[in-house]
């Protein structure tokens, strides 16, 4: 029963492009019950929203540079809070938070005074060539965070939101330049997140090139994870 199993409390690990978002949807229809929120997409709302943080996130995007971590902190904080998942009984999965050792300790030290912490950290490797080549081809819904690809899920209507019929645009940073940037920057930020992670000992590793590879890989780490009390409970 749902009664036995153990929240969820996920963060996603994986380079730009890689197809967090798009596998984060594809948990979100066969998990129900569990909430995600991505760093990006609150970013880009408040960027839409023209506010002080997407004042200051619009130039550090359009850079290809990750934001301070004491901001970024602030932000994802505020909106666990007003979600009410700073709790230990709150399932969530996060995408695109923390992404630096200094964020991860700070999201810890959030979570332990609700006697909580994540739970399971799933880093998704994607050959660097399949990622250049599905970029040119991303178009997002900035206030849903929906993401479609021209040759992968294409939208119904070309440039049109098949939910909302609002329009679609291109995102500043996929441009060749930022691109690489980004890319760059996830590589050098990643290794020290992943050791922090690794030595708490929750850390697992998801490959391929396309989601019907991958996503079976994902749900079994999900239905692994929300089971542990239960097998827990019958020793
Ligand atoms: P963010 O929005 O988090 O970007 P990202 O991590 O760079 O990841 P992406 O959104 O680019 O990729 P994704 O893995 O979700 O891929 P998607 O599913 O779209 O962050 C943007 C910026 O905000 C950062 O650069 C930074 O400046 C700032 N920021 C955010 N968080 C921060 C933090 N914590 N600290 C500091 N700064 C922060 O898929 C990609 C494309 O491929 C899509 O077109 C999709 O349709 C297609 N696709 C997906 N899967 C497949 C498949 N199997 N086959 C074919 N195509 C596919």
């Amino acid at each position: 029963t749902s009664g036995s199993l153990r929240p969820l409390r996920m963060l996603f690990l994986g380079a730009p492009g890689s197809g967090k978002g798009t596998l984060t949807s594809r948990l979100l229809r066969a998990f129900p019950q569990v909430g995600s929120v991505s760093s990006g997409d609150l970013l880009r709302q408040q960027m839409a929203e023209k506010t002080e943080i997407g004042k200051l996130a619009a130039e550090y995007i359009s850079r290809g540079e990750l934001l301070p971590d004491e901001i970024m902190t602030r932000l994802l904080i505020r909106e666990l809070d007003s979600r009410q998942w700073l709790t230990s009984r709150a399932t969530w999965l996060l995408d695109g938070f923390p992404r630096t050792d200094i964020q991860a300790i700070s999201l810890h030290s959030a979570l332990k005074a609700y006697n909580a912490d994540l739970n399971l950290v799933v880093e998704l490797k994607v050959p660097e060539s399949v990622i250049l080549a599905r970029i040119v081809n991303r178009y997002v819904h900035v206030p849903s965070g929906r993401v479609y690809n021209l040759s992968y899920n294409p939208p119904k209507v070309p440039g049109i939101d098949d939910v909302t019929g609002e329009p679609l645009s291109r995102r500043p940073d996929d441009t060749a330049e930022v691109f690489q940037r980004r890319l760059d920057k996830y590589h050098a930020t990643l290794k020290p997140l992943r050791e922090y992670y690794a030595q708490a000992g929750i850390l697992k590793t998801v490959y391929g090139e396309t989601s019907n590879i991958i996503f079976p890989q994902l749900e079994a780490l999900v239905k692994d994870s929300f089971a542990v009390q239960y097998v827990a409970k019958q020793i």
